[in-house]
């Protein structure tokens, strides 16, 4: 332990990243600027390529930091695991979907467990980063781990710590969000915080594996329930012809016991909709339902369907149908001002669209081509591609809806060259007047409320 304790203190330490994507590259470059030595390790030769010509292919890690630290020697990338008998400290950082009925799927944290235990030494420290069912490090990593005839808190050092990477934001970063913590022994505990407090501001210590993956998950259901209230409320504000995008506003200006959220599409990306399950899944093993997450699940899941039916119904006030209707999605990232589109509610949304007969294109600054048709509807998987935003594009489209309220948009030209808006994200604001679009907005008052 102290012989790591000191690499740690004066940065000879070996930092292996497994997983190079949203998570683990930001986290290899934070350690190589941070003076330690970083081996990034991934299945995919083309990311592995990218980084050792010193590009990235993450829209928060800049390309210059990533050459500066290749030239200097400090971060190198290999798809080989043999590369990782020179590491100090392993972080792992791989994805964590789930299967088609919805139960985790840990073929990756498997795939990367494997490829280590081989390669186990006695002093390694292996830090799990993925977001997990609480006991995952422990029931499921650990058995793996010890297969190598390595004693973990003795031989090696075993401990999760979950990753709160906010995608495009540019106020929370790597270094400047505390970290959370929980090793298998009182060591491990104190390797992981020593190593995690030279890249992150503040690192909170917790007892065990299983609240540090707990802790997590929590967060994010957090996110679901909350989400899911707001999107509830916006359907009775519809209903009760009321703003309720004024009404957060308002609530908002309390300054304590009140966190604004905001309705939307649905919920996307690798975690809001795909967490909650992680833990729903492992509660069974308890004789246990965990009902928020189902609820929320369900509320926000319906809300797809509900903006389909804002635009039947918009489309059908102007005696058009859906079907047969051009309908231009403008965003289809899972949130605005990124590129990463996994699990986007614009999934569902054009999968609608296209089974009630409209003819639906899309633009996306940040996503060329976009995928739909995978899942559950069975029908045929097709490919997208983003058409330019042009005045033309806007004078043929009969209804435009914004799921994805990238900032770069401009949607004061939206609402002038185009007839109808259904705008999820309340980035038009409610402006109405001469030679604008309608515009419907969810949780909004609908016309026949605004006259
Ligand atoms: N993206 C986020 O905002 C975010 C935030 C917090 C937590 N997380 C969690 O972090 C984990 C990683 O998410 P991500 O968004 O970085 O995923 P990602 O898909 O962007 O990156 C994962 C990387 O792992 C690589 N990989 C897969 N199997 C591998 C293997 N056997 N060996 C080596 N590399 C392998 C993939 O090629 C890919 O580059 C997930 O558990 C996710 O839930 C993600």
């Amino acid at each position: 332990m102290e012989s790591l304790a000191l690499k740690i203190a004066d940065k000879s330490a070996r930092v292996a990243v497994i997983g190079l994507g949203y998570v683990g590259l930001p986290l290899a470059t934070g350690f190589a600027k941070a003076g330690y030595p970083v081996l990034g390790l991934d299945v995919d030769e083309r990311k592995v390529a990218a980084l050792n010509e010193g590009r990235s292919y993450i829209q928060d890690v800049e390309s210059a930091d990533v050459a500066a630290m290749v030239r200097a020697g400090r971060l190198v990338a290999s798809s080989d695991y043999d590369a990782l008998a020179d590491a100090d400290a392993i972080f792992i950082c791989v994805p964590t979907p789930f299967d088609a009925m919805k139960a985790p799927d840990l073929i990756f944290i498997e795939q990367t467990a494997r490829g280590i235990t081989p390669r186990l030494r006695p002093g390694q420290l292996v830090i799990l980063q993925s977001t997990t069912y609480p006991g995952t490090t422990e029931e499921f990593v650990l058995p793996i781990l010890e297969e190598s005839g390595l004693k973990a808190g003795q031989d090696f050092y075993l401990a999760f710590s979950p990753e709160r990477i906010n995608p495009g934001d540019t106020q929370f970063t790597v270094e400047n969000t505390p970290k959370v913590v929980g090793g298998l022994t009182p060591q491990c505990t104190e390797l992981a915080r020593a190593l995690l407090a030279q890249l992150f501001a503040h690192v909170h210590v917790v007892s065990s594996p299983r609240a540090a993956e707990m802790s997590k998950l929590l967060e994010n259901i957090y996110r679901s329930v909350n989400i899911a209230l707001v999107n509830e409320l916006a359907l009775l504000s519809e209903r009760m012809g009321m703003d309720l995008w004024e009404v957060i506003e308002a609530a908002k200006t309390k300054p304590f016991g009140f966190m604004p959220f905001y309705p939307g599409p649905g919920v996307g990306g690798h975690c809001i909709p795909v967490d909650p399950y992680y833990l729903s899944w492992k509660a069974r093993e308890y004789d246990f339902y965990t009902k928020f997450i189902e609820l929320a699940a369900e509320v926000n899941q319906a809300m797809p369907y509900h903006v389909v039916d804002l635009v039947a119904q918009a489309l059908s006030r102007q005696g058009r149908a859906l079907d047969g209707a051009q309908v231009l999605v403008l965003g289809v990232a899972f949130k605005r001002d990124i590129d990463d589109a996994r699990n986007s509610p614009a999934e569902r949304v054009i999968e609608l669209l296209l089974s009630r007969g409209a003819v639906v294109s899309y633009h996306d600054p940040y996503v060329p081509r976009y995928r739909v048709g995978r899942d559950v509807f069975h029908r045929q998987e097709r490919w997208l591609e983003s058409v330019p935003l042009t005045d033309e594009a806007l004078a043929v489209a009969d209804c435009v809806i914004v799921v994805a309220g990238h900032k770069v948009v401009d949607y004061d030209r939206v609402l002038r060259q185009t007839r109808l808006v259904v705008d999820t994200v309340n980035v038009t604001h409610g402006q109405r007047g001469p030679g604008l679009a309608e515009v419907i907005r969810v949780g909004a008052p609908l016309p026949e409320h605004s006259g």
